[in-house]
């Protein structure tokens, strides 16, 4: 990172310069870290579309040109010859593994699947109908509770055992996931098996049956392991940023992106998976092709779900690369899905109509993503789940990248728009 030339301000006659910050793809920011001391004021960016919260490592994304990249790789080639683990550790650490790394990662992972026996007792404590993300992200703190040494918030401590407590979160993130599945359906627990690999050991925890093993087909697992690596990172959205926030005050890795999970949950972001497959089963229900619904989006009265991208100005890579893994995928296993038909039946309409023309709304990862989760057996209700499983090494990359370079609490300021200072009123004055 280079130094540039200067910005200028002018407030109430005064000028002042600030430096500019150029990062390693040349994108530029103004550093104004000290214009609060030179002059009183702070920027405003209500939803932080110009604000850098940030210098990091780990991912770039240019949303103009719909570049997506890991550790400088490009997210169509770590498709096309990378897995989820192997993607994994190259955001957390930064390089591509050997093979004796990549070997060492996986056993570290597969050896850490199992869960506490008194883990049973917390999934008792929920009632069934919990949402499994809720249950995700109290579960993944609980977690914290069994490996104290690892979740001390003491940074040093943290980060000392780092490999131990990232290895594990990856591989029980899954285990409880699938647990929290097997709960909501009343089911029994399925052990994790050292000897499958990682999508399939969660295929396996979530379909096997005690008299009736479940043995994934690999358009399933491929289309899984896809699917994972492609959500693994995506630089500072909302639920990293808020595992940043978090992080910033000296939390542990395990209370960290347990709020990940809460951030992710919602529609915009995560929870946008489930809300296309809802919007697209609505549609086909109704009998609509999907026209009325573009028209009810333009008016302002719905959202196109899976559309639109805070950073994404044009496709999101990740929608094109899994827009073509579900139509494999349903070919592979010899399904057809009438939402996949209303799926592109409104991404032409949309790509050809003014209104998503001129705001650059796009198909995002979110868009066919469901799609494909269906058509592998993964309830909607899980969805997010899912989405929260790929995230992980993002964010535990993230939490890295704060412990081992952040001093500062994370602490926006605002401006008051409320009432004038105001004198108490006891009750009996009040009206
Ligand atoms: N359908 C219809 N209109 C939209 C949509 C949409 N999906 N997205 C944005 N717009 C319109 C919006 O109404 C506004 O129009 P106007 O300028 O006339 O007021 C304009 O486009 C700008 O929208 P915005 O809400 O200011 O844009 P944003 O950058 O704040 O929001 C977004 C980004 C992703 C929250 C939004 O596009 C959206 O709600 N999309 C649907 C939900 C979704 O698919 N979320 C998943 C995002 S990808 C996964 C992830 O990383 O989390």
């Amino acid at each position: 990172m280079s130094e540039n030339p200067v910005a200028k301000i002018t407030i109430e006659g005064n000028e002042y310069e600030y430096p500019v910050i150029v990062g390693s793809e040349n994108e530029k920011a103004i550093d104004v870290r000290k214009l609060r001391k030179d002059t009183g004021y702070i920027t405003f960016d209500d939803g932080y579309g110009n604000t850098g919260s940030c210098t990091s490592d780990i991912t770039f994304i240019d949303g103009e040109k719909g570049i997506l990249r890991y550790r400088g790789v490009p997210i169509e080639q770590l498709a096309q010859k990378s897995t989820f683990l192997c993607s994994a550790y190259l955001i957390i650490y930064g390089k591509l593994p050997n093979e004796t790394e990549l070997n060492a990662f996986r056993s570290k992972v597969a050896n850490a699947s199992r869960l506490h026996v008194d883990f049973k007792h917390h999934f008792e404590g929920f009632p069934p109908k919990a949402h499994p993300m809720a249950v995700l992200s109290g579960m993944l703190n609980s977690l914290g509770c069994y490996y104290p040494e690892m979740s001390s918030n003491n940074r040093e401590q943290d980060l000392e055992l780092f490999d131990d407590a990232a290895a594990l979160l990856i591989s029980k993130v899954r285990t409880i996931a699938a647990a929290t599945y097997r709960m909501s359906q009343g089911l029994p627990f399925i052990y994790p098996r050292k000897d499958l690999r990682y999508v399939e050991n969660f295929l396996h925890m979530m379909f096997t049956e005690p008299y009736d093993q479940y043995t994934a087909p690999k358009e399933v697992s491929d289309a899984l392991d896809l699917f994972l690596l492609l959500h693994a990172d995506h630089e500072q959205n909302c639920s990293t940023s808020t595992v940043r926030m978090v992080a910033s005050g000296g939390a542990n890795m395990f209370a960290s992106v347990s709020s990940g999970v809460c951030a992710l949950w919602g529609p915009l972001h995560g929870g946008a998976n489930a809300a296309v497959i809802k919007m697209l089963q609505e549609i086909h229900d109704s009998g609509d092709d999907g026209s009325k619904f573009i028209r009810a989006a333009k008016d302002g009265k719905a959202r196109l779900m899976g559309f639109g991208h805070r950073v994404y100005k044009n496709y999101d890579p990740r929608a094109k690369i899994f827009g073509a893994a579900a139509e494999r995928v349903l070919k592979a296993l010899g399904r057809s899905d009438p939402l996949l038909d209303i799926a592109h039946h409104l991404e032409q309409a949309a790509l050809q109509d003014d209104y998503f023309v001129e705001r650059k709304l796009y198909p995002n990862v979110d868009f066919y993503s469901g799609i494909v989760l269906k058509a592998i057996g993964i309830p909607v209700d899980m969805f997010t789940v899912m989405f929260a499983i790929g995230r992980m090494p993002g964010w535990i990359a993230n939490w890295k990248e704060i412990a081992e370079n952040s001093r500062k609490i994370h602490r926006p300021r605002q401006i008051y728009t409320g009432q004038n200072e105001r004198n108490y009123v006891p009750m009996e004055e009040r009206p």
